[in-house]
């Protein structure tokens, strides 16, 4: 089968799409175009490739110098901020690019001008009077947003002179009904202008040629490029009447900028070259852009599809030197809550707000886990804590824990000889070999969301093999197999280390601690991960918790917010949601449902946990098997009230030990937001032991 996997030979050169120096970095970002970048990257360098990962703020353009204006600063001030801030939040999420540049810096001014004078040059570019708004009171010529007016095609107010945002029709400026200047609100007149513009439909052929060689790509970004086609491509503006900018380096054009979209996608060279002069190498750039061997990935959403696979290769191929891309990975859009997000009205989740609450890793597993690769996705808090909760922190974060716990008590937190193998122990190790292949393939393929899921198989697969070896039971009838058991459970440990090294990079740091390596996980080989020999007698690090619980209480508020912003969004009024129930969980299949075995209980002795004012400990009867709980009711019964009773619990509810009282179960009781809890219990006459569905 042919794939586009990388190789050993190449340079592998990674971009992100340079995000717009006007506003915090929030989810749909991540989701898009950073987080897949990273995590390929990060499997990359463990691959031992050479891999650069390049990125920056793209900084001119009209959106910056509407802001500014209005903010009454410079836009130089506004993307210094944001340049700054992005560096920051995307540092802290763990996207470990090797240069974050930006647009403003001189060395892409220089790079962007010598580019667009090759292409011009080359006769690329022709020049076309045209008719555009301008401005007579602000004394300038409108480009682009800098004037609105109404739809001609869906008739909405605010439309902008390059795009509805409603119908999301692109637009020319002169379709605009009743158009405004969006600085000072006065009509525009027509006036005449001159503008380069790029012979991009000189391109198709070529164009059409090299995409039909792209066959492993993405659906999604063929089909963008088969529509844009079918159109016919057509001659496009690629300078702009504005005063922030790159310089049009032609005669003639002194008082004019390059188009924002042409001049950003040049970024990446310059941001490559600015990281060869930071590394004191200049020339160390031409290896990446000038060889055939290189592999351009270009990790972008998919509203840039068409400046990628489209416009960028056109001139690319017009200015002659450099390589292609040679894969666009691009990304469908991430909903929020059900709803599509809204930056200007503040409906998303800003990630450097996030990571003043929460960890990075959660959200790189969540993001990983329902990725838009084929389709847009949706952000969910409460999925958001649920998969937290019961794949990072009961699966993951657990059979780590049990496992270097149970070393600790054992076998004096070293790591125990492996003797004689069974053929569960056989499986296990197996399972660990074939690991890194299968999960790297899903890498190579950008498959996140089964990435993700392949990585918690391995951790359930280990779980359950700890639980078939019965560790607790070896412990005292045979030393040598529980040995051996352990001895695999933290080769797998190790295993998964390295293996979510790329998706959980802190996770994986502090796991890689905690086995006792004072190395740095992100260093080790991927390949062969799973075979790595452990010596016994290692002594093995500290233990510390991986991946914490989410609480209800910690993602209300995050709910709550939205529920505001969304309800101001449409103009309804704002209501306190104090008093209404908690949001209804994503549903689940009834085979899900039924691994749940309720059953009735009837409470034979109750008694207060000591030192414990929360707790109560229920002695039961469940038909006819005695069984003992610990319930957090002590603040809403006496145990008095509860003798004789007949209680709901979960029957097969994983054992727990509470205050040194092991808990076989859990009762089932009602919790309103008014701090009251009632405890369920059957209406009419049944027997303890009895189904409850
Ligand atoms: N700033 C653009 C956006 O956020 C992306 C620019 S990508 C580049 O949509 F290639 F042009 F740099
Ligand atoms: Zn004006």
């Amino acid at each position: 089968m042919k794939n586009n996997f990388a190789t050993n030979q190449q340079r592998i050169l990674v971009t992100s799409a340079l995000p717009y120096a006007n506003g915090p970095i929030h989810l749909g970002h991540l989701a898009g175009a950073y987080l897949p970048a990273d995590v390929y990257v990060r499997y990359q360098r463990l691959k031992k490739r050479d891999v650069l990962f390049i990125c920056g703020t793209d900084e001119h353009g009209v959106p910056i110098a509407i802001a500014a204006e209005k903010e009454g600063t410079t836009p130089q001030q506004i993307v210094d901020r944001y340049w700054a801030d992005h560096l920051d939040t995307f540092t802290r999420f763990g996207v470990s690019f090797d240069n974050f540049s930006r647009t403003s810096a001189p060395i892409h001014h220089e790079t962007a001008r010598a580019f667009f004078k090759v292409i011009y040059e080359r006769d690329f570019l022709v020049e076309r009077t045209i008719q555009q708004f301008y401005c007579e009171s602000c004394r300038r010529f409108l480009a682009d947003r800098f004037v609105e007016g109404q739809c001609p095609r869906c008739n909405k107010e605010g439309a902008r002179g390059d795009q509805c945002e409603s119908c999301g029709s692109s637009l020319e400026q002169t379709e605009l009904i009743n158009p405004y200047c969006k600085v000072c609100g006065k009509t525009p007149v027509l006036r005449q202008t001159k503008h380069l513009f790029l012979k991009l439909n000189e391109f198709q052929d070529r164009l059409q040629t090299w995409l039909d060689g792209k066959k492993e790509w993405k659906e999604n970004v063929l089909n963008y490029c088969r529509g844009w086609f079918n159109e016919g491509l057509g001659e496009r503006a690629v300078t702009r009447d504005l005063s922030w900018g790159i310089k049009v380096p032609v005669e003639g054009y002194e008082d004019k900028v390059i188009y924002v979209w042409f001049e950003a996608p040049i970024g990446y060279v310059s941001a490559t070259k600015e990281w060869a002069d930071k590394m004191g190498q200049p020339d160390l750039w031409k290896k990446y852009w000038l060889s055939p061997d290189t592999k351009l990935v270009h990790f972008i959403g998919k509203d840039n599809i068409v400046f990628h696979a489209v416009i960028w290769p056109a001139m690319l191929m017009g200015h002659g030197e450099f390589v292609l891309p040679a894969d666009i990975p691009a990304n469908e859009f991430l909903n929020l809550q059900g709803e599509k997000l809204s930056t200007s009205r503040n409906y998303a989740v800003w990630l450097g707000e996030y990571l003043s609450k929460f960890p990075a890793d959660p959200l790189r597993y969540y993001l990983a886990a329902i990725a838009p690769e084929t389709k847009d996705a949706d952000f969910n808090w409460l999925d958001f804590q649920i998969r937290n909760n019961s794949e990072l922190a009961d699966i993951l974060g657990n059979f780590i824990n049990r496992t270097l716990t149970f070393a600790r008590k054992q076998f004096a937190a070293a790591i125990p000889p492996r003797g004689a193998l069974d053929a569960r122990d056989e499986e296990m190790l197996q399972t660990l070999a074939e690991a890194p292949a299968k999960i790297g393939a899903l890498f190579e393929r950008y498959e996140l969301r089964r990435a993700a899921s392949a990585i918690i198989d391995v951790a359930r697969f280990a779980n359950k093999y700890f639980n078939d070896q019965e560790p607790w039971r070896t412990a005292r009838e045979d030393r040598d197999k529980c040995a051996t058991t352990i001895h695999l459970c933290i080769h797998a440990a190790q295993t998964l280390a390295v293996l979510m090294a790329p998706l959980l990079p802190f996770s994986a740091e502090k796991l890689w601690a905690m086995l006792g390596h004072s190395d740095n996980v992100h260093d080790q080989p991927w390949d062969g991960c799973g075979e790595r020999a452990l010596t016994a007698g290692h002594a093995l690090g500290q233990e510390l918790i991986l991946f914490s619980k989410i609480e209800e209480s910690q993602i209300e508020p995050e709910l709550e917010r939205l529920r505001k912003a969304l309800a101001a969004m449409r103009g309804e009024p704002v209501e306190e949601t104090k008093t209404t129930a908690p949001e209804i969980k994503p549903r689940i299949s009834y085979d899900e449902f039924a691994r749940v075995d309720l059953r009735l209980a009837k409470v034979v002795k109750a008694e207060k946990v000591e030192k414990a004012d929360k707790l109560l400990k229920l002695e039961l009867e469940v038909g006819g098997e005695a069984r003992t709980i610990v319930a957090g009711v002590a603040k809403h019964y006496q145990p008095e009230e509860l003798v004789g009773k007949m209680i709901v619990i979960v029957a097969n509810l994983e054992a727990a030990k509470i205050r040194g009282i092991e808990s076989n179960g859990m009762l089932l009781a009602a919790e309103d937001g008014q701090g009251r809890m009632a405890i369920l219990s059957p209406q009419g006459a049944i027997d303890s032991g009895a189904r409850v569905k």
